[in-house]
């Protein structure tokens, strides 16, 4: 019984801190509610989305959780390193970070693509999370229960189909950047990544059509795409002592779609 009640508590955050980055809406929201569910304080960070943000930490507090809501540009170098200043001003410690904030920007053929595109590109989705992850290794070190997770694309693993391609590569930079820290910041903090399938989210609404979505559907084992909360779960694991042995792990969520 004793060993069953610790294996239920590995999964608390309580006393801890998590920046969820892209946190106001999609797959960042329903992680930064799963955290602080569990007791974590959260930082809500937010880009454009501040009604979002602000409806996300709502959430959380009519939950009883706890929470500051952030706003930054994470492709400023500046303002990223300033979104970890100012959450550790309010938490006083981090303990899990999330770099959930990506986008692909626009489809463009590799082939065709501008400069400014695949700039952008790395810019959204690894510079931000460079810049961010930086800055807070000192508080994520000295945290005892340090945990990074890196939101990664199936693309990285299939190819940037359909003009996905600069996104694509900026995600597979992100895969390396996670082995990479994960060997540099052993023993003190583990970094994973997840791979998610297709999640029902607004980066859909932007960037694939409902004809493509029901295709997804067809083409996943499951039956079905993926839904934000599904995600959330599988951080939970990751940023919990319940994944305690787990380091540079690529957590797939994805109905199946693609097998390794
Ligand atoms: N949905 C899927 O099927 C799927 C599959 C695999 C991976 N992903 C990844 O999952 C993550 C979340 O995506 P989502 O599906 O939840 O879509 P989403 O709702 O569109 O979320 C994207 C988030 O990224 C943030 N963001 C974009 N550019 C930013 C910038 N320059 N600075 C700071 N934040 C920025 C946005 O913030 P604001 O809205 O505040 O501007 C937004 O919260 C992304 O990294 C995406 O690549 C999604």
């Amino acid at each position: 019984m004793a060993e069953a009640a610790s294996k239920t508590d590995s999964f608390s955050l309580a006393g801890r801190a998590a920046l969820v980055t892209g946190a106001g809406t999609g797959i960042g929201r329903a992680i930064a509610s799963a955290l602080a569910a569990h007791g974590a304080f959260l930082g809500v960070h937010c880009n454009t989305s501040r009604t979002a943000a602000d409806d996300t930490l709502k959430s959380i507090v009519d939950a009883g959780g706890r929470g500051i809501v952030l706003a930054a540009d994470l492709s400023r170098e500046e303002e990223a390193a300033q979104l970890v200043d100012r959450f550790l001003e309010a938490a006083g410690r981090i303990d899990v970070l999330v770099n959930n904030a990506g986008a692909p920007i626009a489809r463009s053929k590799l082939e065709d693509c501008p400069t400014d595109l695949w700039r952008q590109a790395f810019e959204v989705n690894v510079f931000s999370a460079f810049y961010v992850t930086r800055r807070a290794v000192p508080a994520l070190k000295a945290s005892g229960h340090g945990s990074i997770i890196n939101m990664l694309s199936l693309s990285v693993q299939t190819g940037g189909a359909g003009g996905a391609g600069p996104y694509a590569a900026a995600k597979g930079a992100l895969q390396v950047m996670t082995r990479t820290l994960a060997r540099e910041l052993a023993p003190h903090v583990r970094v994973n990544s997840m791979m998610p399938g297709v999640i029902e989210t607004p980066h859909h609404e932007k960037f694939s059509t409902p004809e493509r979505m029901e295709q997804y559907r067809k083409e996943t084992p499951l039956a079905r795409n993926g839904s934000a909360d599904e995600v959330a779960d599988a951080a939970l694991f990751l940023a919990s002592d319940a994944s305690r042995f787990m380091t540079g792990a690529l957590l797939d969520v994805n109905g199946g779609r693609f097998l390794r």
